[in-house]
């Protein structure tokens, strides 16, 4: 393994007020408040019911074949993680935890993620991952709170793929872009949350490879 790939993980402070603006996906339909990089064409998203509790509507959109994540709580350390990146024509996609600023484990809990197979895709110039991610909303820091009405996140990807891009567990190379974002939860909010919501597949909490 290269040194380079080894090196810290660190979510530099936004150098602006990056924030997140009302993004609906082509195929799906989807309202997301979301936050675009116009630089690398990295999207993350989120929706959520009138009440939120533990559940939200993710979509993460990346270019090429490189990964890309988000944070759930800003920057990197000790905050729930998303990844996903493109294997052939398939999306892997992986849950992170990260006690440093290094290439973060895998985190496994009660969280899950399910891919919305309409708006899961790869076209010629990006990949697209919705998901209904279940109890990934906690109480213990880890994550931005259902009750608030705005919250900081992260984003991140690299242009690089992961050393094992079959395997959710790989190794994430070091990102080669990243910042914080302020999102709007309050408008992230859809009375449609319910009916998006049911359009995930049965609960596979062990699936984390799915053709796109
Ligand atoms: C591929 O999908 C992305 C994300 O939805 C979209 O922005 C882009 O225009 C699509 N590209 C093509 C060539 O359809
Ligand atoms: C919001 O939720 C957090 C985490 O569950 C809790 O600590 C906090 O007291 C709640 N705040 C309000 C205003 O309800």
């Amino acid at each position: 393994m290269k040194l380079s790939t080894l090196l810290p993980f660190a979510l530099a402070a936004a150098t602006s007020a990056q924030t997140t603006s009302s993004y609906t996906d082509p195929k799906s339909s989807i309202t997301f408040q979301a936050f675009t990089d116009p630089t690398s064409g990295y999207t993350f998203g989120l929706a959520l019911p009138m009440t939120p509790t533990t559940d939200f509507i993710g979509i993460l959109v990346g270019k090429g074949s490189g990964w890309v994540g988000a944070s759930l709580g800003g920057s990197m350390v000790n905050k729930l993680l998303i990844a996903a990146w493109p294997n052939g024509n398939q999306l892997v996609s992986s849950f992170r935890k990260a006690t440093s600023y290094a290439n973060p484990p895998e985190a496994t809990g009660a969280f899950s993620m399910t891919p919305i197979a309409k708006g899961t895709y790869i076209n010629s110039t990006h990949f697209s991952y919705t998901f209904l991610c279940k109890a990934c909303i906690l109480a213990d820091g880890t994550t931005f709170t259902a009750n608030a009405t705005s919250g900081v996140l992260g984003w991140a990807l690299s242009t690089a793929a992961p050393s094992t891009k079959s395997s959710h567990s790989s190794a994430l190379n070091r990102h080669s872009a990243q910042g914080n974002f302020g999102v709007q939860l309050s408008a992230a909010m859809s009375n449609n949350y319910d009916q998006w919501a049911a359009m995930a597949a049965a609960p596979s909490p062990s699936a984390r490879a799915f053709t796109a």
